[in-house]
């Protein structure tokens, strides 16, 4: 037997554990377990087989790491379609979450118990792939079309008590699975319960396909599995046999196998579990952090304090004046509310957190005991270097003082303390309680234990953490910064703020650049321009200024009503702002420019090169680890279509010659703008990609 699954004999029962820590995936030796466990129980004269797995959960799904290699036998649909066939009574008990080809597993046995705080699901989709195993002939043989396609489409994880009444597991009991499992098996042999294979149902009622599911069939933003998923089901209710549904849905399966987007998403699984590996933090223990201290109630400010009082953490919240203290709690009630209103929290905890764990202070003395404090006050350097001082001041020994700047100086605001090996930046991104992306920012002399405790709270905030090291704007601002004045250079040689959007969200951005301008406030990017024409700019760069005109006429975006769209009150998104194109014309013609058409496609590659680019540069520089952690900080921090896997792995995708080549083409028009990164060239020159460049750090 397989070591991956063990056997065990009792009585009647044969039982197959399987022991494949951390999550049982399906690999190759637990295949081959499952398969050589079945045959013997069957050589051997059991009457029922209970397959079950050992540490945290049953099977959570295939084996990820084996998909794009040649694959080795037996393969799970095989294996599953061997399970069910089989003449003795198979039982699978669940606990922890069976999920993909776990569930089809699962679905492949005649009978099903699960533990309550069991959950089950299909989230193959979230892979660029579908359940390969049967999972869209079983699960709506048995769930029905309408709750298979929910679940298959959106990838959920279902709690024991809704599986149940669904119809996909049979019974829910408390309990260890083994204990439960053999107890189930042993009723089910003692009252003669009939070998049930799913396979062997009838097919499930068909639906109009296409008008029930025309959403998902158009494809949510150009991602291709929801919609792919669908016809598989639909093939379970229209193929002639079981097998011929099981045939379609292995081809389509295929079809998604190959596909771009199913290595993006497998490259997002993996990069999102791997940005916090980091070789230097092995062995470095956190400091303890019961509470906490955030200067600044703003909107970043209120957000970030809400993140800590939603994962539990006392905040002790302080502000310059009463007033402003009040205000700052009433953002994070608001906040609470939201989170109240989804179900996150309940009455009881929403009102103990704003009585009990929210302190409002106006004095620096009330931080004199917090473990760690998170500056959010204004973006100014002098000012932050005042606040350092003063938690210099006041704050215990070892406290960890942190700065949410976004893009100043960690090292300088750190040399305003005496204690700059405690200075770390958090750099969170709003609305804070929200978004999951947290940039953590290592300066020159920040203590390791400092950098794992900005892990550790960013783990205990449900926070996907990257390290970045100090530049201006560290990882995602920075590259923000070279993507959007690409764009803006596309605006003044012809093409449209609009048309730049429409085809930058057809690629699958969550919005465009120009609609992001107005929902962050361009407010925020006039200071940024003004502070760089104050530093000197270089005189090669490029500038313009027609969104200054926007501002400078009160035009701030979203919160005005009105910047490159208009906003109506009540109604979401806006409409283009055609007083834009007359400032842009003139920006045009004040600088000479003939303006030129673009089509999408070159609007779209310009700007994932620029972005690719910068990305390299932050990596040769050692801002990001790794590619992977650029391509994690765009996923998470800024729309980027998870389905294409990050701007590094659509890089590699692409190809990194060809990009190198029209950085090369473009610098005849630009060479300020268009400088390659030292690291692609490299590549390129070593025919090595960025995953190389992953793979080398592992
Ligand atoms: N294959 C390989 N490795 C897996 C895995 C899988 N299916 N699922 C999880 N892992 C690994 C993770 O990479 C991680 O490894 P490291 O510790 O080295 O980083 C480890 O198991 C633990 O995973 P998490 O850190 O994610 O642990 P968690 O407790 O937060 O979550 C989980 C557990 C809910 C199972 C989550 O890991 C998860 O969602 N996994 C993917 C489940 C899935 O998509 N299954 C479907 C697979 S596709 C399929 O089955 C196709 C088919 O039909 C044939």
């Amino acid at each position: 037997m397989s070591e991956a699954v063990e056997y065990e004999r009792i009585g009647d029962i044969a039982v197959l554990a399987a022991n494949n820590p951390p999550v049982n995936a399906l690999g190759v030796d637990v295949r081959r377990g499952l398969l050589a466990g079945i045959e013997r129980a069957e050589a051997e004269g059991a009457k029922a087989v209970l397959i079950y797995g050992k540490g945290r959960t049953y099977f959570a799904g295939a084996d990820i790491r084996e998909f794009g290699k040649p694959p080795q036998e037996p393969w799970l649909p095989g294996l599953c379609d061997r399970i069910e066939a089989s003449p003795l009574l198979v039982v699978s008990a669940l606990h922890g979450t069976a999920l993909g080809g776990g569930l089809e597993v699962a679905l492949s046995s005649h009978y099903r118990i699960a533990v309550p705080s069991a959950k089950v699901g299909l989230p193959e989709v979230n892979l660029g792939i579908l359940p390969g195993a049967g999972g869209t002939q079983r699960l709506p043989r048995v769930a029905g079309v309408e709750a298979a396609l929910d679940m298959i489409t959106t990838g959920r994880h279902v709690r024991a008590d809704e599986a149940l009444k669904l119809g996909v597991i049979d019974k829910v009991q408390d309990g260890d699975p083994r204990e439960i499992g053999l107890a189930y098996a042993q009723e089910l042999l003692d009252s003669g319960a009939p070998r049930r294979a799913v396979g062997e149902m009838p097919a499930p009622d068909p639906v109009d396909f296409d008008a029930v599911y025309e959403a998902v069939l158009k494809k949510g933003r150009g991602q291709l599995s929801p919609a792919v998923a669908v016809r598989a089901v639909q093939a379970a209710c229209e193929a002639p046999s079981f097998a011929e549904g099981m045939a379609r849905e292995r081809e389509l399966f295929m079809q998604l196998m190959e596909s771009d987007q199913r290595k993006g998403l497998i490259h997002a699984f993996f990069a999102e579990r791997a940005v916090g590996k980091l070789p230097e933090l092995k062995g470095v223990e956190p400091r303890p952090v019961h509470q906490i201290g955030v200067i600044g109630g703003g909107t970043m400010g209120a957000g970030i304090a809400t993140a800590a009082l939603l994962a539990g953490l006392p905040v002790t919240l302080l502000e310059m004046t009463q007033e402003a203290a009040h205000a700052a709690k009433d953002r994070i009630a608001g906040n609470l509310a939201g989170a109240l209103k989804r179900g996150k929290i309940s009455q009881q905890q929403h009102d103990a957190i704003l009585s009990d764990q929210l302190q409002l202070a106006t004095g620096y003395d009330a931080l004199s005991a917090v473990d760690l404090v998170i500056e959010a006050v204004f973006e100014d350097m002098d000012v932050k270097k005042q606040v350092f001082a003063q938690l210099d001041a006041v704050c215990k020994p070892g406290a960890v003082l942190a700065t949410n700047t976004s893009y100043l100086d960690v090292n300088e605001i750190a040399a305003a303390t005496k204690r700059p090996q405690d200075v770390i930046g958090l750099h969170f991104f709003s609305p804070a309680h929200v978004m999951k992306l947290l940039e953590i920012v290592v300066a020159d002399k920040t203590a390791p234990e400092v950098v794992a405790t900005g892990f550790a709270l960013g783990h205990r905030l449900k926070k996907v953490s990257v390290r970045a090291g100090v530049c201006d704007g560290f990882i995602g601002n920075r590259i923000l910064s070279t993507y959007r004045t690409c764009a803006d250079h596309m605006v003044l040689d012809g093409a449209s703020p609009f048309q730049i959007d429409k085809a930058l969200t057809d690629f699958g951005f969550a919005m465009g650049p120009f609609a992001v301008s107005d929902l962050a406030g361009l407010d925020i990017g006039w200071a940024v321009r003004k502070r760089k024409r104050a530093e000197g700019l270089d005189p090669r760069a490029r500038d313009s200024s027609y969104a200054d005109k926007l501002c400078e006429a009160g035009h701030f975006g979203q919160k005005t009503g009105k910047g490159f769209y208009v906003y109506e009150k009540g109604k979401r998104g806006g409409t283009p702002n055609p007083e834009v194109l007359d400032l842009i014309a003139a920006d045009r013609a004040a600088q000479g420019i003939t303006p030129r058409t673009f089509t999408d496609d070159e609007i779209v590659r310009r700007y994932m090169v620029s972005m690719v680019n910068e990305a390299a540069k932050v990596v040769g520089e050692g801002i990001a680890r790794r590619p992977l952690d650029v391509d994690v900080v765009l996923l998470y921090g800024y729309g980027f279509p998870r389905y294409r896997g990050g701007p590094l792995k659509w890089a590699d995708l692409q190809g990194l010659p060809g990009i190198l080549d029209d950085i090369r083409a473009w610098s005849a028009e630009d060479d300020y703008f268009w400088q390659p990164a030292p690291l692609l060239e490299k590549l390129v020159a070593e025919g090595r990609s960025f995953d190389d460049l992953n793979k080398d750090a592992e």
